[in-house]
């Protein structure tokens, strides 16, 4: 690695930016492109749960709705090879079938929500415990914090 390559991967780094670039691992970019998407509609959600924003129906149906369209995407991103200068854990693919489980699960879950969409403050609560528990469990074992 040259000198200057090195100074800039220090500098992003320390901007806490992720290391990946499209151009470098189109697959890992794009797979954190969807898991951002996730992460914002969450964070809709847990705004209403929490009570800083007004309970509004078409952001919950939004927020669930982008939630399971990701989700489902996201297994399809993750060509062998591709974990470096990620924050996937190569246990990804040892265990990919359990990994594609565990991404089902919170599309099945984020679905169900849509299904009969959380009515009020609370309810979002409740749904926003029930997929938080998904994200859990699949970074647990899947994600390697950097
Ligand atoms: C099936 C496994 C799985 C599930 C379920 C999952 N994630 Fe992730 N998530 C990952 C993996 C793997 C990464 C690291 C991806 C990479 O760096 O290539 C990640 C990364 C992220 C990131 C960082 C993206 C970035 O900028 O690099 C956020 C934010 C995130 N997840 C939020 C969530 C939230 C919120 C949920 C639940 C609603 C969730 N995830 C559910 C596997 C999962």
């Amino acid at each position: 690695m040259k000198l200057k390559t090195i100074a800039l991967a220090i500098v992003v780094a320390g901007l806490g930016l992720g290391a990946v670039s499209a151009a470098d691992n189109p697959a890992g970019a794009a797979r954190e492109a969807l898991m951002k998407k996730i992460g914002g509609s969450m964070g809709a959600l847990v705004g209403i749960a929490k009570g800083e924003k007004p309970y509004d129906e078409a952001v919950v149906k939004t927020s669930f709705a982008t939630i399971s369209e990701s989700i489902k995407a996201f297994p399809d991103q993750f060509p062998a090879g591709s974990d470096a200068g990620t924050e996937a854990s190569p246990k990804i693919w040892e265990n990919m079938d359990d990994f594609k489980a565990k991404a089902a699960k919170l599309g099945a879950d984020a679905d169900a929500q849509l299904a009969q969409l959380p009515a009020d403050q609370a309810a979002v609560g409740a749904a926003v415990g029930m997929l938080g528990k998904d994200c859990g469990d699949c970074h647990q074992s899947y994600r390697i914090k950097k």
